[in-house]
């Protein structure tokens, strides 16, 4: 038997060493420890010996079992680390090589703007937050103080989905303003964000799509005001269409999520069929925006007296439009590459305020 134990020890060591993928080492550990296997089986015939030669077997068997255990694990980061070279060795990327063919694929200019955009406000402060497209109707209205009576909901134009089996139906967003209640919701303030993402409103034609990019802003904090606001529009819309200053005119309007309401226009001119931003006789709308109101604030378990902030909502398709000459929307979701290579952006060109935003 002691021999038996010594040959049996020896094949299995023998086997171990011999393996070269953690998958066959695995088969060999089956094969001997595995519940069929050699060793369990030796394990086995302990039940039937006499009290004398289990005094003597069962250590030496134990013994065989742990030696094997600690053969295995060994072998197994051995090997462990050989395929991690390997796969590491195969992944390498040899960065110094040329860029072949950039001129193939390039950036919409869709994203091209929300890069614009991340970038100038980063440089203010601000976070990007982000938040699902179907949305429950809580975080898209109830929340927004738009309660299910109100005439609001009608104004959206909203895709429902079916209802679930509770009665539940979800939304597809209509607006990126629900991002504003899902950060307020998990974070304290002071809160600076944007919030860029599509958006779905049952809409179609040459300034309307069903589905369409919004950008949100939102800073909530104890002594916001509506001079940091037009700071903020201000700062925004002169980096992003990059000119020295912007003129804007804030106009009384409605949203139920902001109180007061505003609707901002920028100063533009028309001439030939194009639009300048920044000087001339035309005012151009271009978002809207207010103070949160104190209903959302409360929705968000904030206190209205303690805390008070800004958000604006911004249809980023239109800013596209504006600033790189589209008059199409459809056009954009089209696909065709005519279009793409023509408005399209190449794609190792990152938008920074230093180094330019859109050259
Ligand atoms: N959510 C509004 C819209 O889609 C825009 C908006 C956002 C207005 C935030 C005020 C404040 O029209």
């Amino acid at each position: 038997m002691q021999e038996q134990i010594a040959s049996l020890k020896a094949d299995i060591t023998a086997r171990i060493a011999g393996t070269d993928s953690i998958a066959a080492l695995e088969d060999v550990r089956v094969a001997a420890l595995g519940k069929k296997g050699s060793v369990s089986g030796l394990m086995k015939g302990l039940g039937g010996m006499s009290p004398e030669e289990r005094q003597v077997m069962g250590p030496a068997l134990n013994g065989l079992k742990s030696d094997i255990a600690g053969d295995i694990a060994a072998r197994k980061s051995v090997l462990e680390t050989a395929e991690l070279e390997a796969r590491l060795a195969g992944e390498r990327v040899d960065v110094s090589l040329p860029v072949l063919d950039h001129a193939a694929g390039s950036i919409h200019p869709n994203s091209q703007v929300m890069d614009e955009i991340a970038e100038i406000f980063a440089v203010l402060g601000f976070d990007v937050a982000e938040g699902p497209d179907l949305e429950s109707d809580f975080h898209n209205f109830t929340a927004l103080n738009i309660p299910e009576e109100h005439p609001a909901r009608q104004d959206h134009d909203t895709f429902y989905l079916s209802p679930n089996a509770e009665g539940v139906r979800k939304v597809l967003r209509t607006h990126t303003s629900p991002v504003q209640i899902r950060t307020m919701l998990s974070k304290e303030p002071p809160i600076r964000i944007i919030a860029p993402g599509r958006t779905y409103r049952s809409d179609s034609d040459a300034t309307h799509t069903p589905m369409f990019h919004q950008v949100e802003g939102l800073v909530i904090d104890k002594d916001t005001h509506l001079g940091h606001l037009k700071g903020t529009l201000e700062a925004f819309l002169k980096a992003f269409f990059e000119v020295d200053a912007v003129t804007l005119r804030l106009r009384p309007s409605y949203f139920p999520f902001t109180e007061p309401s505003m609707e901002v226009d920028v100063q533009c001119s028309f001439a030939d069929g194009n639009v300048k931003i920044g000087d001339g006789n035309d005012w151009l709308e271009i978002l809207g925006s207010g103070m949160v109101h104190s209903n959302v604030l409360k929705a968000c378990n904030l206190d209205p007296d303690v805390y008070q902030g800004f958000a604006f909502g911004c249809g980023i398709d239109r800013l596209a439009m504006l600033k790189y000459g589209m008059n199409d929307l459809r056009a954009f979701f089209d696909g065709d590459l005519r279009w793409l290579r023509h408005y399209g952006f190449r794609a190792l060109d990152l938008p920074t305020l230093a180094g330019g935003l859109s050259r």
